[in-house]
């Protein structure tokens, strides 16, 4: 890319550029002010990229406090008002080490009930342990505790409210922040970040948009997509210098294909756990509640970190449709002078392989999409197995101990990313691909009409926990199953 400034970026935009930004209408909400006057920055885009706050386990515990409710921000240099964790959008960032506890009081301060779900994390979903079962009411205070076994996998891991029903209005109203569980031996780099994008519509008065009957039936895609909470935001560099971008896909239903073009990407890995050695890529696709781990060598010039548009199928018929989107999402600015490169990554022990493991039990699990009486908003029904979610009900029953083979089917015009509560999925056969080496996931996208075969190792904990779409307005319409382990 040829050097332009920051500023002729964002107003000229690449491809997908300052109409994407703003959601293609070519003004910030409240329309009182074009977003191109004359060059100077109602964007709001050229601040510096800021890190949530940061808490760090201490001795093998971290014990913190956060309190969901509405919260006046600023985002592109306007205020607004959405709900958020600790008054901050996003909320703190957890750092956690294996074998840690974590311990926390999740005070409602919300007119709706809400609770916790640790995304991704190993841990029983028992009692007051990673329960999305549990409701927990306007005004009330709720203590969880979290025992990560002394095994944890590091990796990226997420919080977010899982009370269903009400995961999509209170994830998109901005209720989110970032886990790190920490590697056994440090990744030399020169920085860390962390990059958690999500996307909202505010009205003219700065208030998050309810979504419509068609957005809930698609799943709603927010005008803005934010980078910790901020609209293009930069980051700045110095030629040589590694940094190490911990990415969360907070998106309630976007896609996110993710680009910086002109300077080095590594893979370390995605959701939990670590590829033996970091692969080099050009894009990251991440599907709503996926995680990547990714080192960036920086060179020389400014480059701009992209969501390309993806394709997710469509509502077959349906109003509305697929038209999806792109965004320019943060400015990398690489200026001075060179600095030494950091000592290389050093190898990880290999991922445990179910390929060469027994499998016990096979099943399949089918998610579908159709016209079911009035069921859903504009009558559309959001199943798996042909069921709607009933909290009452358990729908898959497994053994302590079992290694498992599950065939997702989608059975939809559109894709659904699937996602399993406490125990990660390793993707043996995905449709169009070979599959070389072990592949672990906690959200694994399934394109419409389509099979993706799954292995799991039910260890360590027993109790009910849920498996469902990721898209959190598919979860809200009942496209959750319960899961028992015993
Ligand atoms: Cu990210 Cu069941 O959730
Ligand atoms: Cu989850
Ligand atoms: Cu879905």
């Amino acid at each position: 890319m040829p050097e332009v400034s920051r500023r002729t970026i964002l107003i000229v935009g690449g491809v997908g550029g300052l109409a994407a930004l703003v959601g293609g209408t070519g003004l910030l909400w409240g329309s009182t002010e074009p977003s191109l006057p004359g060059g100077t920055g109602s964007l709001g885009g050229l601040d510096d990229l800021l890190q949530p706050e940061v808490l760090r386990s201490d001795a093998g515990l971290l014990r913190v406090r956060l309190s969901s409710a509405k919260a006046a921000v600023r985002i592109g240099g306007r205020e607004a008002t959405v709900l958020a964790y600790n008054g901050s959008l996003p909320g703190p960032t957890l750092v956690l080490r294996p074998g840690d506890r974590l311990e926390v009081a999740l005070e409602n301060g919300l007119d709706a009930a809400t609770n916790l779900h640790v995304h991704g994390l190993h841990v029983t979903p028992r009692g007051n342990g990673d329960n999305v079962l549990l409701a927990i009411d306007p005004g009330d205070t709720f203590d969880y505790a979290y025992d990560l076994p002394a095994d944890h996998p590091p990796g990226v891991y997420w919080y977010h409210p899982h009370h269903h029903g009400n995961v999509a209005e209170q994830v998109s109203a901005g209720l989110y922040g970032t886990i790190i569980v920490e590697d056994p031996e440090p990744i030399p780099v020169t920085r860390e970040r962390v990059l958690i994008i999500s996307d909202l519509t505010l009205d003219a008065a700065g208030r998050v948009a309810p979504a419509s009957d068609e957005d809930q039936m698609f799943g709603r895609e927010g005008e803005l997509v934010l980078v910790n909470g901020q609209l293009a935001p930069t980051l700045s560099a110095r030629p040589g210098e590694r940094e190490r971008w911990r990415v969360v896909n907070a998106c309630v239903s976007r896609y996110l294909s993710l680009r910086l073009d002109g300077q080095n990407l590594q893979l370390l890995g995605m959701d939990s756990g670590r590829d033996a050695e970091p692969e080099s890529v050009e894009e990251v696709r991440l599907a709503p509640g996926n995680r990547a781990d990714l080192l960036v060598d920086a060179a020389s010039g400014t480059s701009i970190l992209r969501t390309s548009p993806v394709d997710r199928g469509s509502m077959q018929g349906m109003m509305g449709g697929s038209a999806a989107t792109g965004a320019d999402l943060a400015v990398f600015e690489v200026a001075g002078g060179p600095v030494d490169a950091p000592p290389p990554v050093p190898r990880q022990s290999a991922p445990r392989d179910l390929r060469d493991e027994e499998v016990t039990g096979r099943r399949e699990i089918t998610l579908a999409m159709g016209m079911g009486g009035m069921m859903g908003p504009g009558g559309m029904t959001f199943t798996i197995d042909g069921r709607k979610f009933n909290r009452e009900r358990v729908d898959t029953q497994v053994e302590l101990g079992a290694v498992e083979e599950w065939t997702l089917v989608n059975a939809s015009p559109m894709d659904h990313p699937f996602h399993l509560h406490v125990w990660p999925m390793q993707v043996v056969e995905f449709p169009g691909a070979s599959i070389d080496r072990p592949v672990w996931r906690d959200v694994v996208n399934l394109p419409a009409r389509s099979r993706v075969r799954v292995r799991i190792a039910f260890e360590d904990f027993r109790g009910p926990s849920v498996y469902h779409c990721h898209i959190l307005d598919h979860e809200d319409l009942g496209m959750m199953g319960i899961i028992d382990t015993e």
